[in-house]
């Protein structure tokens, strides 16, 4: 009984260190001090509106996140979130933000495909027609959607921070593949690329993605200095956001859920000693 329950123990563990060990693998990842970590994590709101900026005006050159509408932006939590517009369609910096897009459409009188102004209602468009489209615009590698990227990758926002300043000089000895780049963080097996000893091959990986930030590649609104860290670390918070965006909501329901039954422990056992108060026992 008692080796079945270690046995089982065991098992567990290694179920929840595996994949964290198997992606952490080589390399430790940047850790960046996020507004959201811990349980009364808030998203900076200030963060997500840089970080909606630096999506817009260079990573959506490439990545679609179709999952998200623009009238998203402005739902409670969003970086838009205003008070006074309950419903984020009203918002008027969210009609502003949706109509400098343009998306595809059908004309309605002749069945024509047009081009309009996004609205509030329309989904981020995507940049590319289709896969085919895109693989032909990048190599050959296709820019995965960014819709829910940040849970979809182990390490999360610190992965996307680290990638996005990942790219150094490939070490002496590493033939980089034309047309790739070298990025310390991306995943690979470098050996068949690797002159020098064996035993010490580079940690890292070749990436389609070329290095996409440069101080002051993006200039925030909020006065915020736009060095690479950086734009890396507000792009990376904000597709937190966009990958759960109800996250502040989940704890705090759960720290109420907490509280709530701490009371009813409290109250349960008072009322224990009460019915037994005067049975021997
Ligand atoms: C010029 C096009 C281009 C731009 C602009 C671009 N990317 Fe990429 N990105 C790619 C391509 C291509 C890939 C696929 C790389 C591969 O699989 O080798 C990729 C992959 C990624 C990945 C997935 C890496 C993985 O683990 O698989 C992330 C995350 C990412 N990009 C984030 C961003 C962010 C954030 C921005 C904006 C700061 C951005 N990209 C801008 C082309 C681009």
């Amino acid at each position: 009984m008692l080796r079945k329950a270690i046995a089982l123990a065991v098992l567990g563990l290694a179920c929840v260190a595996g994949p964290a060990a198997a992606a952490g693998g080589h390399i430790e990842l940047r850790h960046e001090s996020w507004s959201f970590a811990g349980p009364f994590g808030k998203f900076d709101t200030a963060q997500l509106q840089r970080g909606y900026k630096v999506y817009r005006e260079v990573c959506a050159a490439c990545h679609g996140m179709k999952l998200l509408s623009f009238r998203n932006l402005g739902e409670r939590g969003g970086p838009f979130y205003d008070a006074e517009y309950k419903n984020p369609n009203d918002n008027p910096y969210v009609k502003a933000l949706a109509a400098d897009i343009q998306v595809g459409d059908i004309d309605s009188e002749t069945g024509d495909a047009i081009q309009r102004a996004a609205t509030p209602a329309d989904r981020f468009p995507s940049p590319f027609p289709n896969d085919a489209a895109a693989a032909a615009s990048n190599g050959g590698a296709i820019p995965p959607d960014l819709s829910v990227i940040a849970k979809a990758r182990a390490g999360g926002p610190d992965y996307i921070y680290s990638l996005l300043t990942g790219y150094v000089q490939p070490p002496a000895g590493l033939t980089v593949t034309p047309g790739m780049n070298y990025n310390k963080y991306f995943a690979g097996d470098l050996a068949p690329y690797w002159t020098g000893d064996p035993k010490h091959v580079p940690t890292g990986g070749f990436i389609a993605m070329p290095p996409q930030l440069a101080p002051d590649k993006v200039t925030f609104d909020d006065g915020t200095k736009s060095t690479i860290d950086q734009q890396a670390k507000d792009v990376a918070a904000f597709l937190m956001w966009a990958a759960e965006p109800k996250m502040v909501e989940r704890k705090q329901f759960g720290l109420g859920a907490m509280v709530y039954l701490l009371i009813f422990t409290v109250i349960l056992y008072f009322s224990y000693r009460r019915v037994w108060r005067n049975v021997a026992h």
